[in-house]
């Protein structure tokens, strides 16, 4: 049933253009889709149509307008195929669809009141029978019939070329896109949206005009979706040199939507969480997502539309490098330090648990059951990673001349990795032969590295040691390139040494090639003792470890020019406190706390720095899951236990500078999402969460005032999830009810009040998810409502999910049975913490292997048949 890279072969028939007429209605919709046809010049004569087709029922089929009879073409449940066709012909179909019953939000579908579509990856063929495959991009013309008093707004790619009413009650819109596209792109919005409209010029001097589409009580939540867009767009231009390449720009928000957004040509379609914001309803974490998929998407335009894959293999060819524009976008016009350290520690939890776990795939799979599954953190995240590894390989300017080529050279074509970093060999005239490997090997680096300092002749000896765990399918692995950026920090002048390698001079910050398994770097003329700063910036990844002392931690902590491992240095010092503190639990030995660790926070907090962004998360302890990603057996309570102690002590012995920071970071300025305020309010709210884990009197009044301060939804949310968070019910739940009474109107914020009830570590966590699930703001329907709920309690709230008596693993597999008919993609997301049963201790395995022998029992959706059959193989 897999399907394999290696099998690729192009499609008998490209579509040159599209026509499509959609008669819209709830219950059955009509689709006419007329193609034009035409053999593919390196396919054989005879080689039949294929397309695909899934719960589609057709009505008429034609060929250059004489229809065909039964025998003239074979129908399956996943297509059509036609023998015999000429080389060139118009192919006319008309089918009919219930977008009522579409719950899993694939094809064409009711969001509330409207219809909506969503066709990446597979998506299209649930609309009308289609090749649908990325290597088969045609124009389209899109004519959508609607209701004039249900569905006045009719949306679809390009530009709107013809309008008019027609009897009883209907009109229509037709649209045009002149810019080939694979059906993925494809996508249609029909209902009563309110639009705010705003205009860009672009550096060519186009005019173009943005809109973003909402039901009408949201339109007070565009503000900084439009900013963002305008941002995106211009950045864009100045550092990628891409243009805009159409008139029109729209984005539309829906509530029910799988991910978090899609890139359709001209006509993005939002997860509303992922668009709408306004400060009294959303974070600033919330404010800094949006800005980044807002970007995400527009980029998109160029890097996945104009440029776009040869196949679902090659997804991160679009999805990597988009990422990595992204994150260099929101770097650039955030705090780019914090914005570092916020993507690896994401990055360092969860992909490297994906990367160890029985889905571990490499960025360009060999094969798939099914490529919604395939929209992971290594095809995103890791492939991000891999794009920055050879932007600093090549360097900016070169990357860019590399990326200028790539478009130019591909514009209009359906491409593959290859393509892409044949590119950036071509400019740089580098080969990138091995590096070639990080696409097709799975599984994270872990590289050794061991130091010596030799007095007598001013030498550092560096060894650098790396292995690539096993993965499913791939039990040997081959060395890859890894670029090591370093420093090596005087331990007398507290002072990046320079630093010269085989008589070469490489400054003070420089990057070494770890290639083959075991490596030796001489440093010569190191003139006095230092310790190495390694994998600056994360400049691969991978696991490094050093045996580094807890002096040489604090050192770093407060020395490393690089701020990216002056953080680094505090999180792996609290690790060896927290390994301290896990054993001592276990052992039921009394918990003594490392007074290192005090100072070393004490002295962070008395020095301050510029980005108060950066001082907050240098604050922060590590989650509770990068811990368990540390241990070797995760135990789920006494890391629990270990974590809170230490953030009990930290909040005793330094209460007064916890206090004094709160005080000075309390603002009543206007809210605005700069990095200044962001990053002033993480601050006062780290350390209001320092104070509240001992649950003081002054820290709770605090709390409480600024919950009922109602600023912002930054500081409310804080406040009422550390309120929740407490032990004491007397100061939860009045604050929980009021919050519930006010937003009751406001799907988003009902996210957020889920979310924080579900995650809080006493022990009715539980009892209360399963009592919310029936709250009548919940569905099962709505994917945000199900992440916000089952997936907060199963993925963050440890203690609670593991409970020992399994009831935790049920409440999760009872979900993912029911989601499985209703919609497989969700079911086969939400069910990742139970397939990282490996880690845990034998009782937990066997209670979370049960629940996956209980699914696999399912008649199951090749979405969660897929992943079940991976964790249980
Ligand atoms: N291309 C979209 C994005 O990354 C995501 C689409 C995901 N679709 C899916 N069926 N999983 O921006
Ligand atoms: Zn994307």
């Amino acid at each position: 049933q897999p399907i394999h890279l290696s099998d690729y072969r192009p499609p008998a028939y490209l579509v040159s253009r599209t026509e499509l007429t959609f008669d819209l209605a709830p219950g059955t919709t009509r689709v006419k889709a007329r193609l034009h046809l035409e053999r593919h010049p390196e396919r054989e004569a005879g080689a039949p149509l294929w397309l695909d087709g899934e719960q589609l029922s057709l009505k008429a089929i034609a060929i250059d307008g004489q229809p065909l009879e039964e025998g003239e073409y074979e129908l399956t449940r996943k297509g059509l195929s036609i023998t015999g066709a000429p080389e060139a012909f118009v192919l006319d179909t008309e089918v009919e669809i219930s977008p009522e019953d579409n719950t899993a939000l694939s094809g064409l579908y009711r969001s509330g009141g409207m219809f909506c579509t969503q066709c990446e990856a597979e998506g299209f063929r649930r609309i009308t029978f289609y090749p649908d495959r990325p290597d088969v991009m045609a124009t389209f013309s899109t004519t959508v019939i609607g209701d004039l008093t249900r569905e006045p707004v009719l949306l679809s790619n390009g530009n709107p070329v013809e309008r008019g009413e027609l009897p009883d009650g209907r009109h229509f819109v037709t649209w045009d896109d002149p810019h080939p596209k694979p059906a993925y792109l494809f996508a249609l919005v029909a209902g009563d949206l309110k639009k705010v409209e705003d205009r860009f010029t672009t550096m060519s001097g186009r005019d173009v005009t943005l809109q973003i589409w909402v039901e009408e009580e949201n339109l007070d939540k565009t503000d900084h979706a439009m900013g963002s867009l305008k941002r995106a767009m211009r950045w864009d231009e100045e550092a990628y040199g891409r243009e805009y390449d159409l008139d029109l720009f729209m984005i539309v928000a829906v509530n029910d939507f799988n991910m978090g957004a899609m890139e359709n040509k001209g006509l993005n379609i939002f997860n509303s969480a992922a668009v709408l914001t306004h400060p009294n309803t959303a974070t600033d974490a919330a404010f800094q997502r949006v800005e980044g998929i807002v970007a995400h998407e527009y980029f998109h335009n160029w890097s996945g539309n104009r440029v776009t894959c040869r196949d679902w293999f090659q997804l991160s060819l679009k999805e990597g490098f988009t990422v990595f524009r992204d994150q260099s976008f929101s770097a650039e016009v955030n705090s780019a330090p914090v914005k570092r350290i916020e993507e690896v520690s994401f990055f360092r939890t969860a992909q490297f648990a994906e990367d160890a776990g029985p889905t571990a795939h490499p960025i360009r799979p060999d094969s798939y059951i099914e490529i919604g599954n395939f929209y992971t953190l290594t095809i995103y995240e890791k492939g991000a990673e891999v794009v920055r590894m050879l932007s600093n390989l090549v360097g900016p300017e070169t990357f860019r001349k590399g990326s200028d080529l790539y478009f130019s050279r591909f514009d209009g074509q359906a491409v593959t990795i290859e393509d892409f970093v044949d590119c950036m060999a071509e400019v740089s005239g580098q080969d990138l032969e091995q590096f070639m490997r990080w696409y097709s090997q799975a599984g994270t680096p872990e590289i050794d590295a061991f130091g010596e300092y030799d007095y007598a002749n001013s030498r550092y000896r560096l060894i650098l040691r790396q292995r690539t765990p096993a993965t499913p399918g791939q039990p040997e692995k081959q060395a890859l390139h890894i670029p090591i950026r370093l420093g090596l920090v005087g331990t007398k002048s507290g002072r990046d040494l320079s630093m010269t390698l085989d008589g070469e001079s490489l400054g003070r910050d420089a990057v070494i090639h770890l290639r083959e398994d075991e490596q030796e770097f001489i440093f010569t003329d190191i003139e006095e003792a230092p310790v190495p700063s390694l994998l600056r910036g994360f400049s691969a990844p991978v696991k490094l470890s050093f045996p580094y002392s807890r002096e040489d931690l604090a050192f770093l902590m407060a020395h490393d020019s690089d701020g990216f491992n002056r953080w680094d240095a505090g999180q792996r010092l609290t690790l060896l406190a927290l390994d301290d503190l896990i054993a001592a639990h276990r052992n039921g030995v009394e918990k003594v706390m490392d007074t290192r660790l005090v100072e070393a926070f004490r002295a962070l907090i008395e020095e301050g720095n510029d980005d108060k962004a950066v001082l907050a998360e240098m604050l922060q302890l590590p989650s509770e899951a990068y811990i368990a990603e540390q241990q070797p057996l995760v135990d789920v309570d006494a890391i629990h236990a270990a974590r809170t102690f230490i953030q009990q002590s930290l909040a005793q012995e330094l209460r007064d500078e916890l206090l004094a920071l709160y005080r000075d970071n309390q603002s009543d300025a206007a809210y605005a999402p700069t990095p200044e305020q962001i990053g002033q309010r993480a601050l006062k709210n780290v350390a209001l969460s320092y104070l509240m884990s001992i649950e003081d009197e002054v820290a709770i009044e605090l709390a409480q005032a600024q919950f009922e301060a109602d600023h912002n939804m930054t500081d409310v949310r804080q406040a009422l999830t550390l309120l929740v968070h407490s032990s004491r019910s007397d100061i939860a739940d009045p604050a929980l009810k009021a919050f519930g009474r006010k937003w009751s109107h406001d799907p988003l914020v009902m996210d957020q009040w889920f979310s924080l009830q579900v995650t809080r570590p006493q022990a009715d966590a539980l009892d209360r998810a399963r009592y919310l699930m029936e709250h009548p703001a919940f569905s099962l329907k709505n994917p945000n409502k199900v992440r916000a709920l089952i997936g907060a309690f199963a993925g963050q709230n440890r203690v609670n999910f593991h409970r020992l008596d399994g009831e935790g693993y049920r409440l999760l597999a009872d979900v993912v049975i029911e989601l499985n008919r209703l919609n497989p993609e969700i079911a086969a997301r939400i069910i990742t913490p139970l397939t990282r049963w490996q880690r845990f201790d034998e009782a937990r395995q066997a209670l979370m292997r049960a629940e996956l022998e209980r699914i696999r029992g399912e008649e199951l959706s090749p979405n969660v048949y897929e992943i079940v059959e991976k964790a249980l193989a």
